[in-house]
């Protein structure tokens, strides 16, 4: 059997190790791609560890849930991969080319790869889930992460009149109204403080898009919905991250006294065919550098050590064959 090398996960809660895999036999409809460029997201760590709620708990598996890779024909595509056992961190994956995207000739591939899965999640949220209307106004909770920072700008591509980035690191929050965040909210132990902060902020929001959910949500959401000035306009809460925690308490009021509506974006609740309609024009404002970007990228040889070093602020980790 020919062999390629990839980074390999034999136990759940071990980093992936570089060795060699069988190469992988293409399905119909299927082609073997050289891999150029694989983002280390939230998602593909959640994968690796079989805990995230797409994982079918097989071993061995490949991590890698994206990437930048080459056709058999030579063109150069991104893609998204849903086999949670042969992933894309690896010299070669299986690509459904009618899933995969061309790259516009000049592509920044660690760029692209970097940011695709962040940047969608706001993306695709703001066009597939809430369509965002011009002169509306969003709040980014847990707007200081990768996805966080993308959606302030995302937000602001898409139209959005005013844009507010709540988080709890400062000195991210102070680089969001560069951004184009015109105002930032620090979530801190004191949750009365928080509130208050929030209501003043943003408690005339139309979006909200969650990276956080948990505690700092909870909050969230009965502070901004006891301070709206019309509790029959609509607030669309849209669940997007879980780094908080995965649960929330919400008392049965917030649904009753206000119109508060809440949906989640991912995997599921937007269809494969939803994302791909929505790729082409998310690597147009990547590649035009309408969405700051800082890809660290990292042999795959060394995924190991990568998986157990924290990404720097803003960097996003790219593992490249
Ligand atoms: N549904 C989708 O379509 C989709 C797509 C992409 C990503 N996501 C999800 O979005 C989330 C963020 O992804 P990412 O790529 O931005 O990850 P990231 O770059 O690692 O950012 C995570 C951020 O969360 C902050 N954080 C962690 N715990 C927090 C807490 N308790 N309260 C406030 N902030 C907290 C961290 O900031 P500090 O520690 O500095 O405060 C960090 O800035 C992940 O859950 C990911 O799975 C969802």
């Amino acid at each position: 059997m020919e062999k390629m090398n990839a980074a390999v996960v034999t136990r759940f809660g071990e980093p992936p190790h570089y060795q060699p895999f069988d190469l992988p036999a293409p399905a119909a409809g299927e082609v073997l791609a050289e891999i150029l460029a694989a983002g280390l997201h939230p998602r593909v760590r959640s994968g690796a560890a079989g805990s995230h709620y797409t994982s079918s708990g097989t071993l061995p598996m490949i991590p890698g849930i994206d990437g930048v890779g080459r056709l058999p024909d030579g063109k150069l595509v991104y893609f998204a991969s849903d086999n949670d056992v042969l992933g894309t961190m690896a010299d070669k994956a299986l690509i459904d080319p009618r899933r995969s995207v061309e790259l516009p000739a000049g592509a920044d591939i660690a760029r692209v790869a970097a940011a695709m899965n962040p940047a969608m999640s706001s993306w695709v949220a703001l066009r597939r889930r809430v369509a965002l209307q011009p002169g509306q106004s969003v709040l980014i909770l847990g707007a200081t992460g990768n996805a966080g920072t993308m959606a302030v700008q995302v937000a602001r591509r898409l139209g959005a009149a005013r844009v507010v980035g709540a988080g709890r690191d400062l000195s991210r929050l102070r680089a969001l109204p560069a951004l184009g965040a015109d105002d930032v909210v620090q979530l801190t132990d004191d949750a009365d403080a928080t509130s208050e902060a929030l209501a003043a902020a943003a408690a005339e929001a139309d979006i909200v898009l969650d990276y956080l959910w948990g505690l700092p949500a909870q909050r969230a959401i009965m502070a901004l919905l006891t301070a709206r000035s019309d509790r029959s306009r609509p607030l669309d809460w849209i669940q997007i991250g879980a780094v908080a925690a995965p649960t929330i308490e919400l008392p049965s009021v917030a649904l009753r006294s206000a119109n508060f509506r809440l949906q989640g974006s991912g995997q599921g609740s937007v269809s494969p065919r939803g994302y791909l309609a929505e790729l082409p024009s998310l690597i147009n404002e990547i590649t035009a550098g309408t969405i700051k970007v800082t890809p660290r990228p990292v042999p795959l040889a060394d995924v190991a050590a990568a998986w157990a070093a924290s990404e720097p602020p803003g960097e996003r980790i790219v593992l490249v064959p």
